[in-house]
Order: structure tokens, then sequence, then C-alpha cells
């Protein structure tokens, strides 16, 4: 970390080489020549070609279980070789799910609307005419097929598709996949090992038919109302705990659908509402909730300053949510940046190395200071003492002085300095890849570490991008058999108008 401010931006660097941008055309049949550059090249080209759809292990030790694989660590697959997603995501909360799938080696087909794709693709974009981060950054690793879901031959090749895979993936309003016609009961007569996965923004109950966003989600799910200072109004959080949050929570539930088939032989459905999801993340604050109606918190900063306790669990500010106080503190140089801060927890079994790094050897015995319990109700006066000895130091020196005492502690990080954080370049959590519209760009690669299936982190596709790959090699349909669905509009808006011009 020390040498953070040194690291060049390797990413600056190469978009300012990256070549003028393609034309959209241009670029999907380069795109289609070259296979996409994989960030992870791990996998040796023979083991990718051997787990394409098959499970790596074949023979069995009797019991139907397959004898452990001999293949060296990392190049016998990876975890979900063999499993296809039919991708109906959009936006954030199912892309996230799909995109980790996806990472661990299912075939992810996202299934988006002829001419216009995920609607992200065109949100908060930066270069001209490319796919903007918001969507590069939930859709890597994935194939794009376009399909109109409510043109009939669209509804055809999905009926096909869902012949073809294990898993559908979806995160809609509230009743448009039963609109498309693809309720459960159709899906299930289809194929009855499919699993049906959705992400809504409410379960059953009043909200249920509601449409909903991140930060509705944040509100609702307990969140909002916790995070901020206690003066303050509701805050909610960068972490995109309602989106990516229950995509996570989903793709759990996925896997562990995918592991109950393989008794029951048969798919289900799989539901996370983003309120559940935001409030099993929000859940230390229930907890306090009801801790409430048995005392006031005394962990909360607000105890040790004498404001009384209200009904409802108060915002905490920094408050350590643990039980091990905390607090952020300032560290040089933090009047002109504005995350020159450290988190500083005064952990009760290092308290005498707190003291002593801090210049307060006699707080050790000090009744008003020695125990946990005294120092509850002067927490504000400690910090306080304890960031006149941090503002001495930069975050960076104060971490290294208090790791080495086994103070927990820890930097403000700006998204800057995790851009160019090498030990995440190294583990593959931050990922630079290569597109064809945009030049390279930066992702978040899987942070769910594997050690025997590698993940697999590739550019986002273009929009229908792998429309003919699938119609061919997935649905097995004929060459003549797309250039009909071609013309019918299916699967492409623009060829729809110059068939119709025709
Ligand atoms: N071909 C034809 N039509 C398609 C299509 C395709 N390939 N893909 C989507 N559509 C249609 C849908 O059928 C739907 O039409 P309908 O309402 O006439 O039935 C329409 O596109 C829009 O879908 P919808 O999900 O309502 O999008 P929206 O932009 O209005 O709402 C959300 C977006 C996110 C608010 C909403 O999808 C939602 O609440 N999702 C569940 C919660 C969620 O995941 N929220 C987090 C998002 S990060």
């Amino acid at each position: 970390m020390a040498t953070r401010k040194k690291a060049k931006s390797k990413l600056r660097a190469t978009k300012s080489k990256a070549p003028a941008k393609k034309s959209a055309s241009k670029a999907l049949k380069s795109a289609a020549k070259k296979p996409a550059k994989r960030a992870a090249k791990t996998l040796t080209k023979k083991a990718v070609k051997a787990s394409a759809r098959k499970p790596a292990a074949k023979s069995t030790n009797g019991n139907g279980v397959p004898r452990p694989s001999s293949m060296p660590w990392g190049q016998a697959g990876r975890a979900l070789n063999g499993v296809r997603i039919l991708d109906f995501t959009h936006v954030q909360s199912g892309p996230t799910c799909t995109q980790l799938l996806a990472f661990m080696g299912a075939d992810v087909i996202k299934v988006e609307r002829p001419g216009v794709g995920d609607i992200t693709r065109g949100q908060l974009r930066d270069v001209k005419g490319a796919d903007s981060l918001y969507f590069t950054m939930l859709n890597g690793s994935k194939r794009s097929i376009t399909i109109d879901s409510k043109h009939p031959q669209g509804k055809e090749i999905l009926d096909r598709l869902v012949r073809e895979c294990d898993v559908l993936v979806e995160n809609f309003a509230p009743g448009a996949l039963d609109r498309m016609g693809l309720t459960f009961e159709h899906i299930h007569a289809l194929n009855p090992r499919m699993i049906v996965a959705s992400v809504k923004g409410f379960g059953p109950g009043p909200y249920e038919d509601c449409k909903v966003y991140e930060n509705v989600a944040q509100c609702a799910g307990g969140a909002a109302s916790t995070t901020g200072f206690r003066e303050g109004p509701p805050l909610v959080t960068g972490a995109q705990i309602g989106d990516s949050g229950t995509g996570l929570h989903l793709a759990l539930g996925i896997v562990a659908a995918l592991y109950q088939r393989t008794h029951t032989g048969r798919g289900q459905k799989v539901l996370c509402a983003m309120q559940d999801g935001v409030l099993n993340l929000t859940r230390v604050k229930l907890r306090d909730q009801q801790r409430l109606t048995h005392g006031p918190l005394t962990e909360y900063s607000q105890y040790g300053e004498g404001v009384p306790f209200g009904e409802t669990v108060p915002r905490a500010g920094n408050d350590s949510g643990g039980g091990q106080p905390g607090w952020i503190l300032k560290c040089k140089g933090y009047e002109s940046d504005p995350n020159a801060y450290i988190y500083f927890i005064t952990q009760a079994p290092v308290w005498g190395a707190i003291c002593d790094v801090i210049g307060k050897p006699e707080w050790k015995s000090d009744p008003d200071y020695a125990t946990p319990v005294a120092r509850l109700p002067r927490l504000k006066q400690i910090f306080d003492t304890i960031e006149q000895w941090t503002m001495t130091k930069t975050k960076f020196e104060a971490m290294d002085i208090l790791n080495q005492l086994d103070i927990p502690c820890g930097p403000i990080l700006s998204m800057q300095e995790l851009a160019h954080e090498q030990s995440l370049r190294a583990t593959g959590t931050v990922v630079e890849v290569d597109h064809p519209m945009r030049g390279p760009y930066l992702t978040v690669g899987n942070p769910i570490k594997l050690s025997d299936s590698i993940a697999d982190v590739r550019r986002s596709p273009l929009l229908g991008e792998h429309t003919d790959e699938v119609l061919r090699d997935v649905l097995r349909y004929s060459e003549r058999e797309i250039e009909a669905i071609k013309t019918s509009g299916a699967v492409s808006a623009a060829e729809k108008k110059e068939a119709a011009a025709a």
C-alpha cells in the first residue's frame, strides 16, 4: 500500500493509447473473430475445452460420486461448468447475480431487447457510442442474444432456450415475465429441471407490485434509518446492498437449488426480495432494536454523551457495530485530502498497546480508563485524544504502526486508491479488460475465491454479439432458419424495419 501514490495509472496510460473507437459493426466482426481477452489466463486451452459443458471428472467410485480429479489445482475447469443460464436480467441486481455465476463457469446467455438492450448500456455513458461502464462492469463473461420476447417467433426461440438451459434468472417488474407468457407453469412444462430465479423489490405483502431501485430497498430494508448521524436525516450508503447485495443472495439460492436438483431431479422457484436482502444485511440493527427494550445501547456514542434513547434504533454515525468501540479519525493531510482518515477500534485486549502508542500509558491503570465499561461514557474524549496522535501520521503510517501492535484499524481508501491497489490487481479482484468500443476498463472480478475454480473474467458482450452463435450452436437452428428468423424481426430491430420497407 505504501507504494500506492507512486503507482502510475496503467489504466490512464493504456486508455490514452487506445485506438479510436471502431464502428459497432466493425467491432462486432473483430470481436467475433478474436475471442475476448481473458484477464485470468490460468486455465490451459485444453482444460477449458474439456470443461466447456460437462463436469471434468467422469469416473466414479461406485456410488455416483466422481473420483478426486488428478488435474493440477485450478485446471479442472470451473465450479459451474455445465450450467447454462437464460439471463433475462437488467440494470444491476440480476446482472450482479448472473455475472458471479459466469465468473464461476456458467454459460450465461443474456437475452436483450433488439436495438435497445439492457437499459444500462446507455446510462451514465462516459464514451460516446460505447456501452456504459454501468453495463460493462456488470455483464462481463456473458454472451448476448437479442430476442423480442413479444414477437411470436421470439417466443418460440425463448421456449427453445428454456429447454436448453438450467436456470432462468430475471428481475423484471412484478408480472412482466408472466405477461411474456413465461409463467412458472409454462416453463416447468417445457423443462421440469429449470430453476426460475427472480429478484423483486418486495416479497408477498402490501408492496409486492411495486417497482424498486437500490435506494428504495435501502430505505425499506432498514439500512437508511440506521445510517447517518443522529442529528441528521436518514442516509443511503454507496455500497449497493439493495441491488448487488440481493444479486448475491440470489446467486446463493440458485446454487442451492442446483444442488437440490441433483437429488430431486426438478427445478424450483427462487425468490429474493430486495427488502429482505437489505434487512438481512442490516440484521445487527434488528438485534439492537430488541436490546433497546432491556436498556440503553451502551456502545453507541450517544450513551456516553448522555443523550437518552427513544423507541427505535438511532443512527449511530461511525460507531462500531460490533460492541468494540470505534470511530473515524483524522490523519495527517486531512485538510486537503477528503480521505485522509483512519477507522480506529479500541479493542479491549489491546487497550494497553493503544495507551502506549498514543502516549497515555497512565490510562492503563487509571480506573476511569482501565476497563471497557469505565471507558464507555468517555469515548468521545478518548477518540479526541487518539486523534491527536493519528493527525501526526498519514493513514498508511498509522496503519503500519497499529498493525504491528495488533490494533484493529483501517485506512479510508478512496476509489482512486483502490483502482491502483496492486494487491487487488494481483488477486483478480480488480481486473483490467479490453473492450472493442472503449478500450481498456477496470472491473471488479470475482470477490469469491475458489482454489479449484479460477474466475473467468472477460469483457461484456456487445448488444446481440452472440445471437447467431447461440441460435446455431445452442438452439441448433440451420443457417436457412437463422436467416428467416432475422428477417422476421424476432431478433433484430434494424432488420425488422428493413424487412417491413422491402
Ligand atoms: N423483448 C420485448 N420486451 C421486453 C424485453 C424483450 N427482450 N425485455 C423486457 N421487455 C419488456 C418487459 O416485458 C416489460 O414490458 P411490460 O411491462 O409491457 O410487460 C418492459 O420491457 C419493462 O420491464 P420492467 O421490468 O417493467 O422495466 P422498467 O424499466 O419499467 O422497471 C425496474 C425497472 C428495475 C424498476 C423493474 O424491473 C423492477 O422493479 N424490477 C424488480 C426489482 C429490481 O430488480 N430492481 C433493481 C434494479 S437494479
